[in-house]
């Protein structure tokens, strides 16, 4: 038994998560997740396409809220959040929607720049300071952040996501210091090369895809399912003294 009376510390019963961008790949994965270890979630996204994430997480036994959001419209964000604040307590925040756009960097146009850091980095913070306005008001809370191996490398072709994700790494830090002594805990989540849609390109390219399977120390690319572990973890009590960490879930690429 835990102080809370939870029989394990990675018991969730009675929290209620927020999953950005949960209707597919990482983010389903983690709703399910999270709805496995007990929470409560809602899935926050696009239009229509959450639908397939609740079912799963109905048949999985949980309970799963949709509401609609484009994390890359401010107002929206406010609003959205405001109203999610006015008709609950939000325990666990995982930041997960993202974007990628390649293109070599002489090319970037300033549409494409501000798309992908619209999304990634600006939705991001302000989501992340409207869910985390009452956390920290309540002395508890827990948020999630999916950034990237790219929060600690340049990557190839990728110069709008590379500044979008170590900007996640730092929005983590500091508000894991500013946070912090108010019982509220900020991590994030370093995927490395995982299946989904966003590495699509790369998988279809043949030299891009040996060369990166032959650094992987795992020996495979990762799944959704690898992420969906690290991310109970630090949404749970058992990663209440884990704060401003970004942890790589990546097959041992990092320490290559
Ligand atoms: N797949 C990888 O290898 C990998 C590696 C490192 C980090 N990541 C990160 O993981 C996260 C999830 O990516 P994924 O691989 O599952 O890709 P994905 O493209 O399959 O999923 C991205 C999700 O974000 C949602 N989304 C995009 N723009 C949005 C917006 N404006 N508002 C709301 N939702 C929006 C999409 O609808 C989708 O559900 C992203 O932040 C991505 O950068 C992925």
């Amino acid at each position: 038994m835990t102080a809370t009376g939870a029989t394990s510390p990675f018991d969730l019963h009675g929290r209620c998560a927020v999953v950005t961008g949960a209707g597919r790949g990482l983010g389903q994965a983690v709703a399910v997740g999270l709805a496995r270890a007990g929470a409560d979630v809602v899935l926050l996204g696009r239009p229509g396409h959450q639908d397939a994430t609740r079912d799963l997480v109905t048949e999985a036994g949980g309970k799963a809220d949709v509401v609609d959001l484009d994390v890359s419209d401010l107002d929206a964000v406010e609003r959205v959040g405001a109203d999610l604040n006015a008709s609950r307590q939000v325990d666990v925040l995982v930041n997960n929607a993202g974007i990628i756009d390649r293109a070599d960097s002489v090319d970037v146009g300033r549409d494409s720049w501000q798309r992908v850091l619209d999304v990634n980095l600006n939705g991001l913070f302000f989501l992340t300071q409207q869910l985390g306005r009452p956390m920290v008001a309540r002395g508890h809370g827990k948020v999630v952040s999916i950034a990237s191996l790219l929060s600690f490398q340049g990557g190839l072709r990728v110069v709008s996501y590379a500044a979008s994700k170590h900007g996640v790494a730092g929005i983590t830090k500091a508000l894991a210091n500013e946070w912090g002594p108010h019982g509220v805990q900020v991590n994030a989540i370093a995927p490395g090369y995982m299946v989904t849609d966003n590495t699509t390109a790369l998988r279809e390219d043949a030299d891009r895809s040996r060369s990166i399977l032959e650094r992987i120390p795992a020996g495979r690319w990762g799944t959704a399912e690898d992420v969906a572990g690290a991310a109970v973890f630090l949404s749970s009590p058992a990663a209440d003294y884990v704060n401003g960490h970004v942890l790589a879930v990546d097959g041992g690429w990092m320490a290559r």
